[in-house]
């Protein structure tokens, strides 16, 4: 096993990745497992990656052709257990897990769940519960 330091500056810890200071206020996540990968799922990827990108969404380096200031972090996963309703995407802050995501899709999620705030319902088939005192939007 690796032996890491903890770092416990926080100014350090924002330098060494400075997400920690950006104003993100989404996460989302394609499932890239065996299944949701059979179901296209690099191209669902690909497609929020261009959308978000287009938009000026995505957060990252100027250099991957992202933008430092952006909302937005696209990450890829492994399986949740939508592998027979695949491709997989959820979108956090709100818990959204939509099924049969296909890349003709992403506009739409993109626009109407992130950019307007309304979850695309005919994909959504599970909303991850949240405790009352955390529901305050
Ligand atoms: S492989 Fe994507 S949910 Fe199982």
């Amino acid at each position: 096993m690796v032996d890491v330091d903890f770092i416990d500056d926080r100014d350090r810890l924002v330098e060494l990745a400075p997400v920690a200071a950006a104003s993100i206020q989404h996460h989302v996540f394609v499932c890239t497992g065996k299944s949701c990968s059979a179901a296209d799922s690099a191209e669902v990827k690909n497609a929020f990656e261009h959308e978000l990108k287009t938009r000026g969404l995505q957060y990252g380096t100027i250099k991957k052709g992202r933008n430092p200031n952006g909302t937005v972090v696209l990450t890829e996963c492994g399986s949740v257990g939508f592998c027979a309703v695949g491709a997989a995407v959820m979108i956090y802050p709100e818990g959204v897990w939509y099924a049969q995501v296909r890349p003709a899709d992403v506009p739409e999620i993109v626009e109407e769940h992130i950019v307007n705030g309304r979850p695309v319902e005919r994909l959504a088939l599970l909303r991850v519960a949240r405790k009352a005192a955390d529901q305050t939007d």
